[in-house]
C-alpha cells in the first residue's frame, strides 16, 4: 500500500531525519523553486506533488552521506510512499550515486536547480541586499566561471540537467533565479 502523504507529513518526516539548519533551509528552498516551476510549465494541477519532491530529495543526505539517493529509496518505502515520489528524489543521484536517469520533466527540473540553488544563494549573500531580488544572470555567470567559489555546487551537475531539459545554461539560470525569487525567507 501506497500513500499519498501531505505536506504536514512530508515536514515532520524531514524533521525526522534532518535536523542541521543548512539541510531544513536547502529543502525550503528546492521545495519553493520546484512549486515554482510546476505552475511556469503547465503543471500547476501538480504543483503540490512537486514541492513535495523539493522538500524530500535529498531525506538522507544527513544521516547517510555515502548512501546518498540510495537510503532514501529504502526510507521512503518504509514509509510507504509514492514509487514515483521515491523515483524522483533518487533520480537527482543520476550519474553520481545512482543509474537512475531522470525521466519526467520534474525530475530534470530537480535535477537542473538542486545544486543551482545553493550557488544562486551563494552568490546573493555576496550582495549588499543579500537577495534574489535583484540578482541578475551575469552576477552567477562571473561566480559560476570561479571554480573555487561555491566548489561544492557541481557546474557537471549543473549543465548536464540544463542539456535534459534542452535549455542553455543562462536560461536555466534566469529561470531559477525567478523561481527563488518567489520563495525567498527572511532570516
Ligand atoms: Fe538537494
Amino acid at each position: 500500500m501506497t500513500k499519498k502523504i501531505t505536506k504536514q507529513e512530508a515536514a515532520e518526516l524531514l524533521e525526522r531525519y534532518n535536523k542541521d539548519a543548512f539541510h531544513l533551509r536547502h529543502a525550503a528552498i528546492v521545495a519553493g523553486v520546484m512549486r515554482y516551476f510546476a505552475g511556469a510549465l503547465g503543471y500547476g494541477e501538480e504543483a503540490d506533488f512537486w514541492e513535495l519532491v523539493g522538500l524530500l530529495h535529498d531525506l538522507d543526505f544527513e544521516l547517510y552521506p555515502e548512501e546518498h539517493c540510495m537510503k532514501v529509496q529504502e526510507i521512503m518505502r518504509k514509509e510507504g510512499l509514492e514509487e514515483r515520489l521515491i523515483h524522483a528524489a533518487a533520480s537527482h543521484g543520476y550519474a553520481l550515486t545512482v543509474d537512475i536517469e531522470p525521466e519526467h520533466e520534474m525530475e530534470k527540473i530537480l535535477y537542473a536547480t538542486d545544486e543551482l540553488t545553493g550557488l544562486i544563494g551563494a552568490v546573493a549573500l555576496m550582495r549588499p541586499s543579500k537577495s534574489v531580488q535583484d540578482l541578475e544572470v551575469k552576477s552567477v555567470r562571473k561566480k559560476y566561471k570561479t571554480a573555487s567559489f561555491a566548489a561544492g555546487c557541481s557546474r557537471d551537475v549543473i549543465e548536464r540537467g540544463a542539456q535534459m531539459l534542452g535549455w542553455e545554461l543562462d536560461e536555466l539560470i534566469e529561470k531559477t533565479i525567478l523561481a527563488m525569487r518567489t520563495c525567498e525567507q527572511a532570516d
